[in-house]
């Protein structure tokens, strides 16, 4: 029986777990706090920090091959176990997304359309960047941000004043793009082919995704468009393993947001929403074993619960409805923009979404 390392134990590895075992395949993961997620599913874990080299190494010689969970491993963490151990997707996607202006210079270089940027590291050059792109312009650490932490929206002269604190690190401005709608895409990529999940539309809300709604509303030329071009940068960049890609459509124009090689919380609803999910697939890539292309069962929507959601969501689960799959973490601290959970709806669109549903959770 073969073993899978997850560096990480957030909701993400748990579900790698889960679909692990759904493949006869074994799970251990690390992750710092002693009651993450996963290792409630888990067949063995450790609790160390991320540079806990020894920890790492034990980690890595318990499993035959090793993915992570989360963008931040450091490289120089990384790279070396890489030189060791059997950790297929490397450290370059990882590399190529841990720095936004990085992570969009490459997008670019490889034929994507992203929304105008520039580096920003002082008030020099915020001001002279705003000269170039416009107002309003967003205004992001190049480094760790997530869950939209770490950005301000910049819509007049007198904001660059409030921005300035948010340059003790580096920083890009992007162009503001007021996109119709917002979209993502999951791939999985071995050395032979790449499948894709179908293109959801995501609705965020305080920079947090709130909704994913399958199929994508943009029009099929458009969504088969972004398939294409996804799976030929994949491709041409070299990676393998999971990877995902955060787009604003705007009328027939695709702008690349941002990406990440890992499952994506707007892939969730591939669990019951297709015929195999985001973290199916990564575990047969992980494993050498054919990847299978998924179709989408039915319209599906995804709600996440956050901390405020969770009574509503424990709530829904107790009607055990049909076609209805209430995900719950198993997080001990619930704290509201906190994610703890997810439910999906298969076989509703997001119209049947706003009236049947909308109304049991936090506005
Ligand atoms: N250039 C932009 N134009 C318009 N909206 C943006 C832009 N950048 C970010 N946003 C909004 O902020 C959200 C979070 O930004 P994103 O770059 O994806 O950071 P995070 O890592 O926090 O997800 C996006 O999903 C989008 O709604
Ligand atoms: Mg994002």
């Amino acid at each position: 029986m073969k073993t899978i390392g997850i560096i990480g134990g957030g909701q993400l590895g748990l579900m790698i777990a889960e679909q692990a075992h759904v493949l006869g395949v074994r799970a251990v993961a690390l992750d710092p706090a002693p009651d993450a997620p996963a290792f409630r599913v888990c067949d063995d874990h450790i609790v160390a920090a991320y540079d806990d080299v020894a920890a790492l190494d034990r980690l890595c010689r318990m499993s035959d091959v090793v993915t992570y969970e989360f963008e931040n491993v450091p490289g120089e963490i990384l790279i070396p176990l890489c030189g060791k151990y059997n950790i297929p997707q490397g450290y370059k996607p990882l590399y190529d997304s841990q720095d936004r202006l990085r992570e969009k210079t490459n997008a670019r270089n490889h034929g994507l359309q992203t929304p105008g940027f520039a580096a920003v590291d002082d008030e020099a050059s915020l001001r002279a960047a705003v000269r170039e792109l416009g107002l309003p312009a967003v205004l992001k650490t190049r480094t760790l941000g997530y869950d939209g932490h770490g950005q301000m929206v910049l819509k007049s002269e007198t904001d660059i004043e409030r921005a300035l604190p948010l340059l003790t690190v580096p920083c890009i401005l992007e162009e503001f793009i007021p996109f119709d709608s917002e979209a993502s895409i999951v791939m999985v990529a071995d050395r032979e082919r790449v499948v894709s999940f179908p293109v959801g539309r995501n609705i965020h809300r305080d920079g947090i995704l709130d909704l994913s709604i399958v199929p994508a509303a943009a029009s099929q030329e458009v969504l088969d468009r972004m398939k294409a071009q996804s799976e030929r940068f994949m491709r041409e960049c070299g990676y393998e393993g999971i990877l995902a890609i955060e787009y604003f459509i705007r009328g027939g124009e695709i702008y690349f947001n941002e990406m990440a090689p890992r499952p994506h919380n707007s892939g969730h609803y591939t669990i019951e929403g297709c015929t195999t999910n985001q973290f199916r697939e990564l575990v047969r890539y992980l494993t050498g074993e054919p990847l299978q292309e998924p179709c989408l069962v039915a319209p599906t929507v995804m709600k996440n619960i956050l901390g405020q959601d969770l009574d509503a969501a424990r709530a829904v689960e107790r009607e055990e409805r049909p076609d209805t799959y209430v995900h719950i973490y198993g997080k001990t601290e619930s704290r509201p923009k906190r994610k703890m959970g997810h439910i999906t709806f298969v076989g509703i669109t997001g119209e049947e979404y706003e009236r049947q549903w909308a109304d049991r959770f936090v506005r």
